[in-house]
């Protein structure tokens, strides 16, 4: 193999995609998934490149030095892709300390593993944190975030990736360590754990259930597909510059009031139901405590070094995702009902 590659949370939605495209474009890489499999982390996500023979699957806390030391002793990574994290924010105002043992305390590990793993031979090395938008905090009606927009993280998830960020620029900037950094706007598509907005709305729609839209619905987010972060991942990794950070969005704002009614047209043509009818089941309740207002993104830097640009328009990248979501019932009622832990027994410890 040519190059070793750590790639961390590649269970989660985004990281399946990113370890596929890795696994299927770079046969000459060994791309080790390091994944703990909370809840988020499934590994059914990656069935299909399981038995590839640059793949290998290695069930790690991030927080267990002793752990990520050993994964980097035994592997010598050239790069390190890190997207572990908890990720969704209605948990964070539940339970923050599990962002900010993850989120920081991890980001902390794995930083100080590739330290002393690349012992100042930096030449040829790469650690690529993976971050979010939110780190930004909430625009008004105007504007939008830049590479030099200040932080201003506003809830516990934004604010554990906020410090994050920061510790990754701390180790650039200190101790040379040779790092680049992405903060994408808000993902959506196959494999989304449905408790986030999109997912969660085609679940209930399905099963007219209500769909519970926070506050008003007056909300704004920027949608990307994932597999247009993936690419950019791909990029960024290869060809991204040292200490420099590329913002990734989808120059593509819905209110989230908007979203679900697209949603709702959609899911009434694919399931024949009445035109109308899923709309009923819009549910205002009450708003998210925090709730930021807006995010948008400006991805020109990424655009201009890079070429990259969103492949599909909202309306087609949320069909072809609606589509995955209805192709795949089995896949939907593993995570539902929890099964899909099952699946990492059966395939890994069982054997
Ligand atoms: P996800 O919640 O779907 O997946 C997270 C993965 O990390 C899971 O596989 C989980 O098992 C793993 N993980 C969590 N804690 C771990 C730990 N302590 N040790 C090892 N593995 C652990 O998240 P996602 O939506 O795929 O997001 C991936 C990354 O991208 C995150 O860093 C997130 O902040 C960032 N991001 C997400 C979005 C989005 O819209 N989803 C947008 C921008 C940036
Ligand atoms: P989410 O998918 O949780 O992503 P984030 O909070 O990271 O942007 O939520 C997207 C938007 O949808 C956000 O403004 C909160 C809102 N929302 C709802 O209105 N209802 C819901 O059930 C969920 C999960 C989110």
């Amino acid at each position: 193999m040519d190059s070793t590659l750590i790639v961390t949370g590649g269970a989660g939605f985004i990281g399946s995609h990113v370890v596929r495209r890795l696994v299927c474009r770079y046969p000459e890489y060994r791309i080790v998934n390091v994944d703990k499999l909370t809840y988020a982390g499934n590994a059914e996500n990656l069935a299909d490149v399981e038995d590839c023979p640059n793949y290998v699957f290695e069930k790690t806390d991030i927080t267990d030095a002793e752990g990520v030391r050993t994964i980097f002793d035994r592997y010598r990574p050239d790069g390190v892709i890190h997207l572990a994290a908890e990720s969704h924010v209605d948990r964070s105002i539940s339970h923050p300390d599990d962002f900010i043992m993850t989120n920081i305390v991890g980001t902390a590990t794995l930083l100080n593993a590739a330290l002393a793993c690349w012992k100042d031979r930096f030449e040829g090395k790469r650690f690529y944190h993976v971050s979010t938008d939110e780190v930004y905090g909430s625009l008004g009606k105007e504007g939008s975030f830049t590479e030099t927009t200040a932080y201003a993280p506003r809830s516990p998830y934004s604010a554990s990736k906020a410090a994050s960020d920061h510790l990754v620029r701390a180790y650039g900037h200190t101790f040379g360590l040779p790092v680049v950094l992405s903060n994408c706007s808000n993902n959506y598509g196959p494999c989304q754990f449905p408790e986030k907005l999109i997912p969660l709305a085609i679940n209930n729609i399905k099963n007219n259930r209500p769909v519970p839209v926070y506050g008003k619905g007056e909300n704004v987010r920027d949608w990307l597909y994932v597999l247009d972060h993936a690419q950019a991942i791909d990029l960024i990794y290869h060809r991204g510059g040292n200490g420099e950070t590329y913002n990734i969005g989808g120059n593509n704002e819905w209110s989230n009031i908007e979203v679900i009614r697209l949603l709702c047209r959609i899911m009434d043509r694919k399931l024949q139901r009445a035109e109308g009818a899923s709309e009923q089941l819009v549910a205002f309740v009450k708003d998210r405590a925090g709730h930021d207002l807006r995010y948008a993104i400006d991805s020109s830097k990424l655009q201009r070094e890079m070429g990259w640009k969103p492949s599909l328009e909202f309306e087609e990248g949320l069909e072809k995702t609606v589509d995955w979501y209805l192709a795949n019932e089995a896949w939907l009622q593993h995570v539902v009902s929890g099964e899909y832990q099952q699946y990492y027994k059966n395939q890994y410890e069982n054997r």
